[in-house]
């Protein structure tokens, strides 16, 4: 059974409390800070995440799409971040930014963009706790899934199962009811949607549609 990861970034951000008790049913909780350099869009950043951190039992899951990271590790770990996310792209530094994400007591995530190859993280395999594959260019929510990405994920998994270790795989973007049996059955064990879920009046109904139909996948 895949982690469904609910992404605030599609909620409504005038009731940010009441909306993410809203997906409480999901035990991770997924929160894209971006910096309108590293993408092209600003969304919000820690004192947000710090804001809602007591208010929450779920894991914060968090992905940091910014340029610099390392500067931030910190401050995103004591705003109450159980995961941190960091891209490959952009950082000659990779190793070093899960080194320090570990020793500040999260799990290390590492987040690939649609146009990077999977062997891009293969000298990390040692190290990272979570990868989560891009299946949107990062930046917006609602966008719709890339399906070249299907067998970027297949890839990965089997990296996965040869490293021994217990690494989650996540796709992130364009995860809805059609496009989650796909990627779970591509080896996916992390589900990170928005859209499909903010997006109904019913979330806790969308977050049960997101699990039952990658079960039966
Ligand atoms: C995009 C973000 C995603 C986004 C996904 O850069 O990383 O987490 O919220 O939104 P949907 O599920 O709507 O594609
Ligand atoms: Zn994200």
């Amino acid at each position: 059974m895949p982690i469904i990861a609910p992404s605030l970034l599609s909620a409504d951000f005038s009731n940010l409390r009441h909306e993410m008790n809203d997906v409480s049913s999901a035990p991770w909780l997924h929160l894209d800070v971006m910096d309108g350099h590293f993408v092209p869009n600003i969304s919000f950043g820690m004192p947000v995440i710090k804001a809602l951190r007591p208010y929450s039992e779920a894991k914060f899951d968090v992905h940091l799409m910014i340029e610099p990271v390392d500067p931030y590790l910190e401050a995103t770990a004591k705003a109450g971040a159980d995961h941190i996310t960091v891209h490959c792209e952009g950082n000659p530094h990779l190793y070093r930014s899960l080194q320090t994400i570990k020793a500040l007591g999260c799990k290390a995530g590492v987040a690939i963009c649609p146009a990077t190859p999977p062997e891009a993280l293969s000298q990390v395999m040692d190290i990272v706790d979570i990868i989560l594959v891009m299946s949107v260019n990062p930046g917006f929510g609602g966008q719709s899934f890339l399906e070249g990405q299907l067998p970027k994920i297949s890839v990965l998994s089997k990296m996965i199962l040869q490293s021994g270790r217990p690494v989650i795989l996540g796709v992130d973007g364009g995860i809805d009811e059609q496009t989650a049996p796909r990627v779970v059955e591509a080896g996916a064990t992390l589900l990170v949607a928005g859209s499909s879920i903010f997006g109904k009046a019913d979330r806790k109904a969308a977050i049960e549609g997101l699990v039952n139909v990658s079960c039966r996948s």
